[in-house]
C-alpha cells in the first residue's frame, strides 16, 4: 500500500520523474479519485471485501439479489473444506467439469445466488437510464471515410434482432456460440446477444488460422459459428470464409456438428458473390437477422453461470480454454474501468485491441458499455494508409481515453513525431498501455508526443485469467514512474514470492502471485479443472501464481519484468513455445524444433526456432519459408517465427531435457554468458550452434 508522502517526489529518480501538478485536471467531475481516497477504499476492500463489492455491485439490476454470502474461495487445498453445491440450473455442459470435491483449489464463487444478466446491464440500464441517443459505438471502417454509429438505442435493438435469430435457430441458455470475426460492429453485437440468452461466446481472433479455429470448435462444440466473408486489413484482404469452411468440414470430420454458419457479408473488403456458399448451411447475417423482432427477454442467469470461454496459450501445446462466468466478471470490468480510466459520461473512449483477446472483452465491449460509454471500434490497421491514422481517428472523434499496446507504441514511435503533432489530439486526456512491460523510453514518448505531457499513463497490468486489471494506475492519483504499472487495483493483493514459495517483504523480486480471489478472476479450465490448478495453484500453494516475474520498489511501486514461463509475448499477443514447437514438428522435414524468445525492438520479443531437419535433409532457404509457413497455417500469421536457426542438435541435459536458458543466450548472442555447459549430454552442440548463428 503506497503509505508515505509522495507529494515531494524526492524519493524519484529525475529520468522516472513525472510531475503531475494538483493543476493536472483530469476532468472537471469532482468524483476524480486522489490518493488518500485511494488508500481509504483499497483498506476497505482488503479488510471488508463483501460490503465494499457489495456496494459496487449495487449499481446493477439484479432480478434477484445474491446470497448471503458476495464471495467464497479456496486458494489452498490446505484451508480445504468448502462445501460446493454444483446447481442444477446450470446446463451449460462445461459445468460437470467443476468436480464435485469439498477442497478444490483455485475455487472461488462471488454473487452467488444472485441473478442478473451482463447484456441487460450494458444496455437496457443505460436506456433506462436516459442514455437510450448516446452514441454506444463509432465505428471506423478500414478505408478513412467508411464509418457508421449506433446508439444504445439502436445497439439494443440490433442484439435483440440476433438474440432472436439464434434462439430461433435452437441456441439455448448455455450453449456456446464461436465467433470468428474481425472488428465490425457485428462483433460486440454477437457478444452481447449472446449474453441475452445464457449463451457462452468462444471469441476466436480472426488471425487464428483454420486449424486453429477447428481445435477450437471441436473443443467447445458451438452450436453455430458466427463470421463474415472477408476483411481488409490496410491493403490487404483476408478471405475469412474460407477459413471457416475448411475449419469447419475438418470438425465434421472430428463428430463436430455446426448445423449454421452465420456470415456477415463485409461487401467492402468482398463482394457477396464472390463468397464461396454452401447452400444447406451458410446463411448472411443481412438478409435473415433483420427480420426478427427488436425485443428480445433476457434470460436470468445465476451470478456463476458461464458468460465466455476465451482460449489462450499455456505452456504446453494444448490451448486453455479460459472460463469467466457473469456477475464477479460484470462488476469487476466496470469498477476497474471506471476507476483505472478515470471514466466520465462525457468521454469518448478508444481502445486499440481486438475483440478476439481478452482486452477486447473487458474494455472494448464490457467494461466501457457497463459505464454506457461511448466506444470507438476500428476496423483496420493502425498504420494504414499511414501511420497518422491513429491520431486522425483520435481528433475525427474527439477521443479522450486512449488505450492501447507498447507495441503499437514502439511502431509509430519509430515512424516519427511529424505523423503525431501533425494532429491536434487535444481532446485526449487519458491515455493506456497494456500486454507487456512498457520500456521508459516509448512511456516518455507516449507521454510527451502523444500526450502533450498532460495526460497521466495507466499501465494497467492483467491477465486473460484474471478478467480485469490487477496492478494499475489510477490516473493523477499518485506520480507515475515509466515502466511501473504502479499498485493494485481494489481488492487485490499482489505478493512477491521466492522459488519456494515464501512471500517477501518490502523491496523485492521474485514470482507474482495474488492472495485471494478478485470477482473477475476465471473459474476454470474449460474441460481440464485439473490442469487449472496444477498450472495456477500448486506452483506456490495458498496463492494464484500469475506466470509473470515482479519486482516492488522501495516505494512499494511493481514493476513486470516478464514471463517466468514457456511463454512468450510478441506484440503484446501471448504465445506458448509449445504451440509454436508443435506446429513446426508437424512438418514432415522437421524433426525436432526448440522456441524461444528474444528481445524486439518494436514487438518486445520475437520468436526464434532452432530447428533439426530430419536425417538426410539439407538447410535450405526454402525449407526455411516452408517451415514458417507451417506455423502460419496452424496457428496463425502472428505467430510466424521471426528466424529459423539450424540446429544439428538441442543442448539436452542427460536426461533429456532442453536446455532453454542456453538457446536463448545463443538467440540473443550473449555467447559470453552461457554459463555451465559441463552438464549437457553433448557440450558440442553448443559450439555446432555458435557455427551456424548466421546461416
Ligand atoms: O506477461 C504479462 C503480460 O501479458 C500477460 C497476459 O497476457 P494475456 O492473457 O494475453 O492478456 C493480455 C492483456 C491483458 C501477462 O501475464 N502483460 C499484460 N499487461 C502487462 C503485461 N506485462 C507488463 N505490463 C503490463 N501492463
Amino acid at each position: 500500500l503506497p503509505d508515505q508522502d509522495f507529494s515531494q517526489q524526492a524519493h524519484i529518480p529525475s529520468f522516472q520523474k513525472v510531475i503531475l501538478s494538483p493543476s493536472f485536471s483530469l476532468s472537471t467531475d469532482s468524483s476524480t479519485l486522489y490518493r488518500f481516497q485511494y488508500q481509504e477504499m483499497y483498506k476497505r476492500s482488503i479488510e471488508d471485501p463483501s460490503g465494499f463489492w457489495s456496494d459496487m455491485a449495487s449499481e446493477f439490476y439484479w432480478k434477484k439479489k445474491w446470497d448471503h454470502q458476495v464471495c467464497s474461495e479456496n486458494l489452498d487445498i490446505r484451508k480445504g473444506n468448502i462445501n460446493i453445491e454444483v446447481g442444477n440450473h446450470i446446463s451449460f455442459i462445461h459445468m460437470q467439469h467443476y468436480r464435485i470435491h469439498n477442497q478444490l483449489m483455485g475455487f472461488s464463487q462471488w454473487f452467488k445466488g444472485g441473478v442478473t444478466n451482463i447484456c441487460y446491464n450494458c444496455l437496457d440500464r443505460n436506456i433506462e437510464s436516459g442514455n437510450g441517443e448516446k452514441i454506444a459505438i463509432h465505428w471506423e471502417g478500414n478505408e478513412p471515410g467508411v464509418d457508421d454509429s449506433l446508439t444504445y438505442n439502436q445497439l439494443l435493438d440490433r442484439v435483440c434482432q440476433l438474440a432472436n435469430y439464434l434462439k430461433q435457430n435452437g441456441v439455448k441458455k448455455g450453449d456456446s456460440v464461436i465467433i470468428y470475426l474481425p472488428m465490425l460492429m457485428e462483433l460486440p453485437i454477437s457478444m452481447l446477444a449472446c449474453a441475452r440468452i445464457g449463451a457462452v461466446h468462444s471469441v476466436v481472433f480472426a488471425g487464428f488460422s483454420a486449424e486453429s479455429l477447428e481445435q477450437r470448435i471441436i473443443d467447445c462444440k458451438p452450436k453455430i459459428v458466427i463470421t463474415c466473408n472477408a476483411v481488409k486489413r490496410g491493403s490487404k484482404i483476408i478471405n475469412l470464409k474460407d477459413i471457416v469452411d475448411s475449419a469447419l468440414s475438418e470438425s465434421s470430420q472430428n463428430g463436430v456438428c455446426v448445423g449454421l454458419c452465420l456470415t456477415s457479408a463485409n461487401e467492402s473488403a468482398m463482394k457477396r458473390e464472390a463468397t464461396k456458399w454452401i447452400k444447406e448451411r451458410d446463411v448472411w447475417w443481412q438478409d435473415d437477422v433483420p427480420k426478427y423482432s427488436t425485443k428480445c427477454d433476457v434470460e436470468w442467469v445465476d451470478g456463476e453461470d458461464p458468460l465466455f470461454l476465451l482460449y489462450t496459450s499455456g505452456s504446453t501445446g494444448k490451448p486453455k480454454g479460459v472460463l469467466h462466468t457473469t456477475a464477479g466478471y460484470m462488476i469487476y470490468t466496470a469498477a476497474t474501468f471506471k476507476y483505472a480510466f478515470d471514466y466520465k459520461q462525457s468521454d469518448i473512449y478508444w481502445c486499440t485491441a481486438d475483440c478476439g483477446w481478452i482486452t477486447g472483452h473487458s474494455y472494448v465491449a464490457y467494461g466501457p458499455l457497463l459505464n454506457g460509454a461511448t466506444v470507438v471500434v476500428y476496423e483496420g490497421v493502425p498504420n494504414y494508409p499511414d501511420p497518422g491514422r491513429c491520431w486522425d481517428i483520435v481528433d475525427k472523434y474527439k477521443v479522450t481515453i486512449f488505450y492501447t499496446a507498447p507495441t503499437l507504441v514502439r511502431s509509430l514511435m519509430r515512424d516519427g513525431d511529424e505523423y503525431v503533432t501533425r494532429y491536434s489530439r487535444k481532446s485526449l486526456r487519458v491515455l493506456g498501455s497494456v500486454g507487456e512491460p512498457i520500456n521508459p523510453s516509448a512511456w516518455r514518448w507516449f507521454f510527451n508526443v502523444v500526450g502533450d505531457s498532460r495526460c497521466p499513463i495507466s499501465d494497467t497490468w492483467w491477465q486473460t485469467e484474471t478478467g480485469g486489471f490487477m496492478i494499475t494506475p489510477l490516473p493523477g492519483a499518485w506520480p507515475q514512474k515509466p515502466g511501473s504499472a504502479t499498485f493494485p487495483f481494489f481488492g487485490v493483493q499482489p505478493v512477491i514470492v521466492d522459488e519456494k514459495g515464501k512471500e517477501m517483504k518490502g523491496e523485492c523480486s521474485g514470482y507474482l502471485c495474488v492472495k485471494t480471489s478478485w470477482p473477475g478472476a476465471f473459474r476454470t479450465l474449460f474441460g481440464d479443472h485439473e490442469r487449472y490448478e496444477t498450472t495456477y495453484f500448486s506452483a506456490f500453494p495458498g496463492y494464484y501464481f500469475s506466470g509473470d516475474g515482479c519486482r516492488r520498489d522501495k516505494d512499494g511501486y511493481y514493476w513486470l519484468t516478464g514471463r517466468v514461463d514457456d511463454v512468450i509475448n510478441v506484440s503484446g499477443h501471448r504465445i506458448g513455445t509449445a504451440e509454436v514447437e508443435s506446429a513446426l514438428v508437424s512438418h514432415p522435414k522437421c524433426a525436432e524444433a526448440a522456441v524461444v524468445g528474444v528481445e524486439h525492438e518494436v514487438k518486445g520479443q520475437c520468436i526464434y526456432a532452432f530447428v533439426t531437419p530430419v536425417e538426410g535433409v539439407a538447410y535450405s532457404e526454402d525449407l526455411k519459408k516452408s517451415l514458417v509457413l507451417s506455423v502460419r497455417t496452424n496457428i496463425g500469421a502472428f505467430a510466424a517465427p521471426d528466424k529459423i536457426h539450424w540446429a544439428p542438435g538441442l543442448p539436452k541435459t542427460r536426461s533429456g531435457k532442453i536446455m532453454r536458458r542456453i538457446l536463448r543466450k545463443i538467440a540473443s548472442r550473449q555467447l559470453d554468458e552461457l554459463g555451465d555447459t559441463s552438464t549437457l549430454a553433448d557440450p558440442n552442440v553448443v559450439d555446432q550452434l555458435i557455427a551456424l548463428a548466421d546461416s
